[in-house]
């Protein structure tokens, strides 16, 4: 989605059919294009590929050339990125944050003409020495611009249109590799600029994550990070993974003379401040060299922990780049050489449409395997019925499937010239192809549901399967294949039959031995032993995380008091909005899942009582202290802190608000350490924590830890 230099055309063409269907296209273009840009920037919901919006955008350009008369003065190709959502606070940049030209061209020429350019540029003879360049990563993220007064981080904001960004201060401030303050002589004003990303590994696990709550999951890591950073509750933000990696600076003062006079010396100065600075770039001298570093990069990509769509290359010196200035927005001293995405055609050998824990339709293609981006590829999710629309993908067409660097492969368009004769356009099935249940589709969110709830098979094996999981309930051995087994026969209909199972009914399925029989047997038995946040987890409200669950169980205490609550009451719990409230309330609404509630509970289902009710000791040392964990602890996570303290009778809170007690605060520690130094409220660190679980809060020493 880079902006691409207009070419001045000169053609005028006489009005008459042909230019009136052009008009046509046109405006049809500016609309498309302007809601994908509303769809990408704004909301991080892109409904079409990037290869779709870069070919609508292209022509829309190719006519703009061909007709200039004819183009609109708003059109969508002389804006920079996207507008700021209107509903964040704005910031304009001191110094516009701007864009690089993307060599199209992806051969070794990209870097030849760019030191062509530069020389011109520069007025340089041949026989002139060369021009020292800084090859370096192109992220593939959300570029933000973070501002430092007298070394203390006071603002952070998106690109936005370049002009103005939206305020994501403290979004970034939960980034763990952000530094809040900066040691050492700096400059009174320091802008460091870099990329927000998030690493492959924590995109999929938030995707697992998403698809477990059965919310939306993102297409790739750089709409992750967007989604993620342009929150407005930045405890959202905090909970999902983001890095920052510094590439260049926006405004910096000059009382204490230069920061840096050259791209490498200043990464070598942000580094030495703390900031992250990829260590993949190199210092270059002929576009053989750039050449090079781009091959090379392609080699090395699949092993970096994080997305890039290419690599930038920069002028060295500051003054030579200052000599060399902009064109339109865009510096003459830097190109982007981008990597072709590895694309391969196949055909669509049928669409099936799965059913997820939550009813979500996911429409998926079966494709006829096909070699690419270093792997086989047999599907790719279609997302929803929007997608496949924009899309016009039928059943028996042969796509282009492409595999970027992003892990999930996508299909990037149909080649209509080969579409086969008698093909149908894609339709939603109105029942659920798993139980013929009626569907509704939920415009607001694109999706299409199966009304079956646990009548339906699928939602009734993925809700036991989620029961039974890791974080949930934690029952070793209750994997797909025996929740398939187990429905198959009937013996499971509710996460509750299994406590209801005997040794003896699970011999009865192939392949089942005695064994392992009593193992899984032991393994549900020991597992009725948890904690309410566990268990709230566990019964798969739509919604309802790992995260909000262990709000519930801090804010409600008792399950009677949660299954009482009105939406209402669940809009007082801290990051529960209206569609969670509403989402619990109806839940417990339901006799259906009430009735598995109570058999869970009469089979023996238990968690510790909440505060001084246990009347055990140590349950009651904490009793009515509220506390809020931020940042990262020296040596306990999250969870671990947060069971601890209810485990001796505290209560954790997501926010921080005047009834809180504590505010337990780690490195890189964000808004809600601002939010409690404001309101007064006291802020200890692990050690301190540690001294209360073993001889209650007035073993913490009365000092401020910061
Ligand atoms: S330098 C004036 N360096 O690419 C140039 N940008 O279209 C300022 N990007 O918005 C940007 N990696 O989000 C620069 N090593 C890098 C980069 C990089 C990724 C992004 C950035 C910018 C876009 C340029």
């Amino acid at each position: 989605m880079e902006p691409i230099e207009k070419k001045a055309v000169s053609a005028a063409i006489a009005p008459g059919p042909l230019s009136d269907a052009a008009a046509e296209e046109m405006r049809r273009l500016e609309k498309d294009i302007e809601r994908w840009n509303r769809e990408y920037y704004v909301e991080d919901s892109p409904s079409v590929s990037d290869a779709i919006y870069d070919q609508a955008f292209r022509r829309l350009q190719a006519l703009e050339a061909q007709y200039p008369q004819l183009a609109s003065p708003a059109s969508p190709t002389l804006r920079v990125g996207g507008a700021p959502r209107t509903d964040m606070a704005k910031v304009v940049h001191r110094v516009p944050m701007l864009s690089i030209r993307t060599e199209t061209d992806f051969s070794a020429e990209g870097a030849r003409a760019f030191d062509e350019r530069v020389r011109n540029g520069l007025g340089l003879k041949p026989d002139d020495p060369p021009v020292e360049y800084v090859a370096e990563l192109k992220f593939d993220g959300l570029a933000i611009n973070l501002r430092y007064e007298k070394g203390v981080l006071v603002s952070a904001a998106t690109r936005g249109d370049g002009v103005t960004g939206e305020d994501v201060t403290a979004n970034a401030r939960t980034i763990r590799t952000v530094p809040l303050s900066l040691e050492g002589p700096v400059p009174d004003v320091l802008e460091v600029r870099g990329e927000a990303i998030m690493h492959t590994e924590d995109f999929l696990e938030l995707n697992r994550r998403q698809e477990e709550a059965g919310e939306k999951t993102f297409v790739n890591a750089r709409n992750a990070a967007a989604g993620c950073l342009r929150q407005l509750d930045a405890s959202v933000t905090a909970r999902r993974r983001l890095h920052f990696y510094a590439y260049s600076l926006g405004e910096v003062s000059e009382e204490k003379g230069p920061f840096a006079d050259s791209q490498e010396h200043s990464l070598e100065r942000l580094k030495a401040l703390g900031f992250p600075v990829a260590d993949t770039r190199r210092i270059c001298h002929s576009p053989e060299e750039l050449e090079a570093f781009h091959v090379y990069v392609s080699q090395i990509r699949t092993k970096l922990p994080f997305g890039i769509d290419g690599v930038v290359y920069k002028v060295n010196s500051f003054e030579l780049q200052q000599r060399l200035g902009f064109v339109a927005r865009e510096p003459r001293w830097a190109c982007a050489h981008k990597y072709p995405p590895e694309e391969a055609l196949t055909r669509v050998s049928g669409i099936d449409v799965q059913v997820g824990r939550t009813g979500r339709l996911t429409p998926v293609a079966r494709l006829e395997p096909v070699f690419v981006g270093g792997a086989t590829v047999s599907n790719a999710t279609l997302h929803n019925e929007d997608f496949i629309h924009e899309l016009d993908l039928r059943v028996g067409d042969t796509v282009v499937i492409r595999r970027a660097g992003d892990v999930i492969p996508e299909i990037v368009r149909v080649v209509k010239e080969r579409r086969p004769e008698g093909t149908e356009p894609f339709t939603m099935p109105a029942v659920c192809p798993v139980c013929g249940s009626a569907t509704i589709r939920d415009e607001e969110e694109k999706d299409t549901r199966c009304t079956g709830g646990l009548f339906c098979p699928a939602q009734m094996k993925l809700s036991i399967l989620h029961f039974a999981s890791r974080r949930a309930m934690g029952i070793d051995g209750v994997g797909e294949k025996l929740v398939d087994a187990l429905a198959e026969k009937g013996l499971v209909k509710t996460p509750a039959d299994l406590y209801k199972l005997t040794a003896d009914d699970l011999m009865a399925l192939p392949r089942m031995g005695e064994k392992s029989a009593s193992k899984i047997i032991g393994a549900i038995r020991e597992s009725r032993n948890t904690t309410l946040a566990r268990f709230i987890f566990a019964l798969g409200i739509r919604h309802v995380g790992e995260a909000t669950a262990r709000d519930l169980a801090a804010h409600f205490g008792t399950l009677g008091k949660l299954e009482a609550a009105t939406a209402e009451d669940c809009l007082e719990v801290p990051d529960v909005g209206e569609v969670i409230a509403e989402s619990i309330a109806g839940f417990f609404a339901s006799p259906g899942n009430r009735a598995v509630i109570e058999s869970l509970v009469a089979d023996g289902v238990t968690w510790p009582a909440p505060r001084a009710e246990s009347g055990s000791e140590a349950a009651s040392l904490l009793s009515g202290r509220t506390f809020v964990l931020t940042g990262t602890l020296p040596t306990l996570t999250r969870d671990e802190a947060s069971d601890l303290i209810t485990a001796a009778g505290g209560r954790v809170s997501g926010s921080v608000s005047k009834k809180t007690d504590y505010v337990v605060a780690g490195s890189a520690a964000g808004s809600k350490l601002d939010k409690a130094r404001k309101l007064g409220v006291r802020v200890i660190g692990e050690d301190e924590l540690r001294a209360m679980l073993s001889a209650g809060p007035e073993a913490g020493s009365q000092s401020n830890l910061f």
